[in-house]
């Protein structure tokens, strides 16, 4: 995608997840030399690291129940509102003292119709990347592959670390998953 293009794309999807009290509040954009910046509040000075950093200081008591509750309450907003992060790595998911979550790099959000029920069958167009053979994906599908970095990311950190960790165990297969959110957002 073309520099301006994807800025704007970026820019549409971070003033849409303000509108909602998401994501860091957006101030300005412009194109320099071919790269688009995005001016935004910086969450650091108000005391948010990135699950990256904090990982690299090893905290892996950050993954407890109070951080899956933010976290997936968060993604439940989402989901009410029609949208879904695509990229929950861990250099997009930042959290501060109180596990108070937020979501920074919203470059990839999938788009889909906010007052269909989180189990409806009706499918919708993937976001480039998500396109497997033109498949296309029910509202239940994005979210679980919404998740799969953030996964990913949990197993890859550490290992030995998480082998037993409430985490690692509640997250282990796409059952699970699907129970937990089910569980989470009583429905
Ligand atoms: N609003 C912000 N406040 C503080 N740090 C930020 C903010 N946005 C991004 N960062 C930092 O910059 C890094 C890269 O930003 P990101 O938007 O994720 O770009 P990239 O497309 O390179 O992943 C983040 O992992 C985080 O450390
Ligand atoms: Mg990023």
């Amino acid at each position: 995608m073309a520099p301006r293009k994807k800025l704007e794309q970026e820019k549409e999807n971070l003033i849409y997840a303000n509108t909602f009290g998401i994501g860091p509040r957006y101030v300005d954009s412009i194109l320099y030399n071919n790269y688009g910046i995005l001016k935004m509040t910086n969450l650091k000075i108000h005391g948010f690291k990135t699950l990256e950093s904090i990982c690299s200081e090893i905290h892996a008591c950050v993954f407890d129940e109070t951080f899956l509750n933010h976290f997936l309450n968060l993604l439940y907003k989402m989901v009410n509102l029609g949208c879904m992060h695509m990229d929950l790595n861990f250099g997009n998911i930042m959290i501060n003292i109180d596990k108070t979550i937020q979501l920074i790099d919203f470059a990839e959000v999938q788009y889909f119709q906010a007052s269909l029920p989180f189990e409806s069958t009706h499918r919708f167009t993937p976001i480039d990347h998500l396109r497997r053979h033109g498949e296309k994906l029910t509202i239940m599908m994005i979210v679980k592959e919404a998740l799969l970095p953030f996964v990913g990311d949990v197993s890859e950190c550490s290992p030995t670390l998480f082998a037993n960790s409430f985490i690692h165990k509640t997250l282990a297969s796409d059952d699970d998953i699907c129970r937990l959110l089910k569980h989470c957002w009583c429905i």
